[in-house]
């Protein structure tokens, strides 16, 4: 079975555009790829260098991660910090990362402006640490989203770069991996671009049916669809891009017809948005609840998963160390 690696940074909770954006992925791989999923804590430190309880954001996201349905058993879940192999791949492959094409990557240049008093060495090889999180597994595939792609161009580097510096074969050259035919972006209600903990604008898997039926009836609209079978503006295709994604195609088909023929109106498509969403979050956000109270549950399934993530990675850094050179 290819083997399969992803992560997600502990740096908020998780909210729609992760879910249906990469979280879906993951559950949905477990099946047919024999697959691992961590929470990417020092990756958040490039970003957030004091954190205010590391332990319990990590717990926070295994919860959530649980909830969605990961099943640890045929996919281990571990926190990154937990192997520390990761560390040693993460300097080899620094040694063989050069400069500017660190600069060149555009979420550093992103997060270099963002926060131009903290433009840090990790920041800046965040790409290799990636790479060494994806290449310790030896893994084919990475389910991520869209913005991943100039980070997996660089995991695919890092291999190809060992492999031919040192004349193996030994990395496969990962590939980004969505499940659908097309990486899905998940919109913001507010008019926004995508749903994202910075643009404010999430719909979060811990809201309550309420909070999300208000967050959907506050989206943005116009005035409505003025001529027959027209083409719809952005805000509302954001609409019809929930439709598609959280309820059925009949459901799609029934407003679709209505805004051809001009007689949508928002406030019934909107209902219709918050009931089949609250109609998906409502039993992951009880299970989120379930998890959360079993810390040592939760514990005892990140410890299990750190040992089985380790085992990978102390036979690929066997290996690793041996090419190079150090016997
Ligand atoms: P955020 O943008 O809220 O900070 P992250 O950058 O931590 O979220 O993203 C974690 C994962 O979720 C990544 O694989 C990312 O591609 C995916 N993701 C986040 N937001 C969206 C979205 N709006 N649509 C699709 N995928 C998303
Ligand atoms: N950079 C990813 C994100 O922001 C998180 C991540 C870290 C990751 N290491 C990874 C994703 C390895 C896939 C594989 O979403």
């Amino acid at each position: 079975m290819e083997k399969v690696v992803s992560g997600i940074r502990p740096t908020g909770n998780l909210h729609l555009g992760n879910y249906f954006g990469a979280v879906r992925s993951f559950v949905q791989m477990q099946d047919e790829y024999d697959c691992m999923f961590f929470i990417a804590d020092w990756h958040s430190l490039t970003t957030h260098p004091k954190p205010e309880n590391i332990q319990q954001s990590a717990r926070t996201i295994l919860a959530e991660y649980l909830a969605c349905g990961i099943d640890p058993q045929r996919a281990p879940i571990y926190v990154q910090s937990d192997v520390k192999e990761t560390l040693e791949l993460y300097l080899f492959l620094n040694m063989n990362a050069y400069l500017g094409e660190l600069e060149r990557v555009t979420t550093f240049k992103e997060k270099a402006r963002k926060q131009p008093d903290n433009v840090n060495a990790g920041l800046l090889t965040y790409p290799t640490l990636m790479a060494a999180d994806i290449l310790q597994h030896r893994a084919a595939k990475v389910p991520v989203g869209k913005d991943q792609e100039q980070n997996m161009e660089m995991a695919r580097k890092c291999a190809r770069r060992f492999n031919h510096i040192y004349g193996v074969d030994f990395f496969p050259e990962p590939q980004n991996f969505y499940f659908s035919e097309k990486a899905l972006k998940v919109p913001g209600l507010d008019g926004s671009g995508k749903m994202g903990k910075s643009e404010g604008n999430c719909i979060y898997l811990r809201d309550d049916d309420k909070t999300i039926t208000k967050k959907v009836m506050k989206a943005v609209t116009d005035s409505g669809p003025q001529e027959p079978n027209s083409q719809r503006p952005e805000v509302i295709e954001n609409l019809f891009t929930f439709l598609r994604i959280a309820s059925s195609e009949d459901t799609y088909q029934y407003f679709d017809e209505k805004w051809n023929d001009c007689t949508l109106r928002y406030g019934d498509l909107k209902k219709q948005i918050a009931a089949d969403l609250c109609a998906i979050v409502a039993p992951i956000r009880q299970r989120i609840e379930d998890y959360s109270a079993d810390t040592a549950l939760l514990d005892r399934i990140a410890r299990e998963g750190a040992d089985r993530a380790r085992e990978s990675a102390t036979a690929t850094l066997r290996e690793v160390r041996r090419i190079v050179g150090f016997r």
